[in-house]
């Protein structure tokens, strides 16, 4: 069985951040969100995973090389356009060959483990298996109508959705897909949906399979949904200390990683703390990820996700529920007259108090 992971997308939700950054390389708890996917495939025995790659090619490339440190060997396959899901599987149709495959939407987080699911998939052989959630907001994601357990319809975003069972971006197949990514035309929104791909086999009387997830699942498309995936995978983490920590309080689950530098503050977990990140008179609350290089000085956070390299200093108020980009930096200045000074990259979000 092949893997096959999604990674094209333009991230237009997580802007500025994905001016620079694929959606998928955000991290969760200081690791790219894509990591999780290969990690999953790798843990259910697949071996040999395709990675449809667009406008971002470079960086994911880069990010995950040949997959041989993930124990997976990656072939990257090149999609000119975000031509939606299905086109994504019709361009890979030459590295997928007939092999059964999962396909993983590099920008989707599950919790519920795959190894079973994939297994039951190779054991039982149906064409397809796709994984359903109960979600409140189901008119935002493919929607799946189940009569006696069986599929009956998927809709992809319906105004009145038939059911609160969403369509989880984990999907698996066998070369039967082939023919209906070939016979369905594209979407209202112009691309070749999945979603009509699976009611493609479900009309032609194809075995489609459905399989409600228990655990958590996120499409981490927004900054509430990271911080949410944020939360969750914190929470998940085993505490350690590898770093030096002088004069500081650390209460509850928090991972301080080598070279980082804890002096007179609290941080209160769940929470990481990245190498060589420098916290110093400052208090890190709950669910925040504080990513390599970053300086915490004189300031309180708490529920976020400071990437790289970015700073945060004298901030006389706590900062809460954000996402700092690579390099940025926050601080106060006691020049006068007392001002605000930015420099904010296009589409930037500042929220005063
Ligand atoms: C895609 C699928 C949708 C699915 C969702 C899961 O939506 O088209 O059926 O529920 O992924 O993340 P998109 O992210 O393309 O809007």
């Amino acid at each position: 069985m092949k893997g096959l992971i999604l990674s094209g997308g333009r991230g237009t939700r997580l802007r500025p951040i994905t001016f620079t950054s694929a959606k998928q390389l955000v991290p969760v708890a200081n690791k790219a969100i894509l990591f999780y996917g290969i990690e999953a495939l790798a843990a259910s025995g697949i071996r040999e995973i395709g990675i449809v790659v667009g406008d971002t090619r470079q960086e994911i490339r880069e990010a995950v090389g040949d997959g041989s440190r993930f124990g997976v060997s990656v072939t990257y396959i090149e999609q000119e356009a975000p031509l939606g899901l299905a086109h994504a599987v019709l361009i890979s149709e030459p590295f997928l060959g007939t092999d059964p495959f999962c396909m993983y939407l590099g920008d989707n987080l599950i919790l519920e483990k795959l190894a079973p699911l994939v297994e039951r998939f190779r054991e039982e052989k149906p064409n397809s298996q796709i994984l359903l959630a109960r979600v409140p907001n189901p008119s935002q994601f493919g929607v799946a109508e189940l009569r006696d357990g069986q599929v009956v319809r998927l809709i992809e975003k319906p105004r009145t959705p038939p059911s609160d069972l969403a369509l989880v971006g984990v999907y698996m197949f066998d070369a039967s897909i082939f023919r209906a990514v070939k016979a369905i035309t594209p979407s209202a929104r112009g691309e070749l949906e999945i979603t009509d791909a699976i009611q493609w086999l479900i009309d032609a009387g194809q075995v489609v399979r459905p399989h409600v997830i228990e655990g958590w699942w996120k499409d981490t498309g927004r900054l509430e949904d990271l911080l949410e995936a944020n939360r969750i995978i914190l929470d998940t983490l085993l505490p350690r200390s590898d770093g030096a920590v002088t004069d500081s309080e650390i209460l509850g689950k928090v991972v301080v990683e080598p070279g980082a530098r804890i002096l007179k503050s609290t941080l209160r977990g769940p929470a990481i703390i990245g190498k060589g990140a420098v916290i110093e008179n400052a208090y890190v609350g709950p669910f925040t990820s504080i990513g390599d290089g970053v300086t915490v000085r004189g300031s309180e956070v708490e529920h976020s996700i400071l990437l790289e390299g970015s700073s945060v200093v004298d901030v006389g108020a706590r900062i809460e529920s954000s996402l700092i980009g690579r390099n940025a930096s926050i601080y106060r200045t006691v020049a006068k007259p007392r001002s605000f000074n930015f420099m904010l990259g296009d589409r930037s979000e500042v929220g005063l108090i």
